[in-house]
């Protein structure tokens, strides 16, 4: 295993991915269960978040309690399916700032085009958690988290749902210093970018556009 790369292969991360998988769970059902597989990945994310110490009462007595110090947290969401993970993300996150970055795949040449860009001025003194589902080529990921680093963005951690190896491949070459957190690490891409087993077009499930 690639030390980059973490896949939660908890049990109930993998019966969630399983239901989500099946081309017979409908729309209303996907939606919540990328919500709840989303709320794991955003405590995995978090796992290493530095603690300190603050003197707190309780009803019984007085104690150094831990609460999380240290870079405030952007989560940013790739258009149109990472708002999927957000949503997730932001239960167990709520004072999160968020940002969205709308790329595309040309469904000829695969590779991404920017439509839309607007993060928090300040991110660049922030922890950034980048979401998006499927990094399938890693071309849009890739592509995302570049935008991110000219901005002024440091510390950034990428969370997906499903990874195929050839775009572990692509992120990790470019963006050696990003840790990439997934549900799954699939078996392929096939010859028109999908992951294989995976689960179809995120995006079209979770917005029943297809
Ligand atoms: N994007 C998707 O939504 N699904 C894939 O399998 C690959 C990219």
């Amino acid at each position: 295993m690639n030390e980059l790369v973490t896949e939660i292969r908890h049990p109930l991360v993998q019966h969630k991915l399983t239901l989500m998988r099946s081309k017979d769970t409908p729309t209303d059902n996907f939606r919540r269960l990328l919500r709840e597989i989303s709320q794991m990945l955003a405590y995995e994310v978090t796992r290493d978040l530095p603690i300190e110490l603050v003197k707190i009462e309780t009803p019984i007595t007085t104690i150094d309690a831990p609460t999380i110090s240290g870079k405030k947290l952007c989560v940013i969401s790739v258009l149109r399916a990472g708002n999927g993970i957000l949503d997730g993300m932001l239960d167990l996150l709520p004072n999160a700032r968020v940002g969205h970055i709308g790329l595309y795949r040309d469904p000829e040449t695969l590779e991404p085009v920017e439509y839309y860009f607007k993060v928090p001025e300040d991110i660049a003194e922030r922890l950034v958690i980048v979401v998006d589902p499927m990094l399938a080529t890693g071309n849009s990921a890739a592509a995302a988290i570049t935008r991110l680093k000219l901005r002024g963005a440091t510390t950034i951690k990428f969370v997906c749902l499903l990874a195929a190896p050839e775009g572990i491949k692509v992120m990790n070459a470019a963006h050696p210093d990003v840790p990439v957190i997934t549900a799954s690490i699939d078996d392929h891409l096939n010859e028109h970018g999908y992951i294989v087993p995976g689960l179809g077009d995120a995006g079209d499930r979770l917005f029943g556009t297809k």
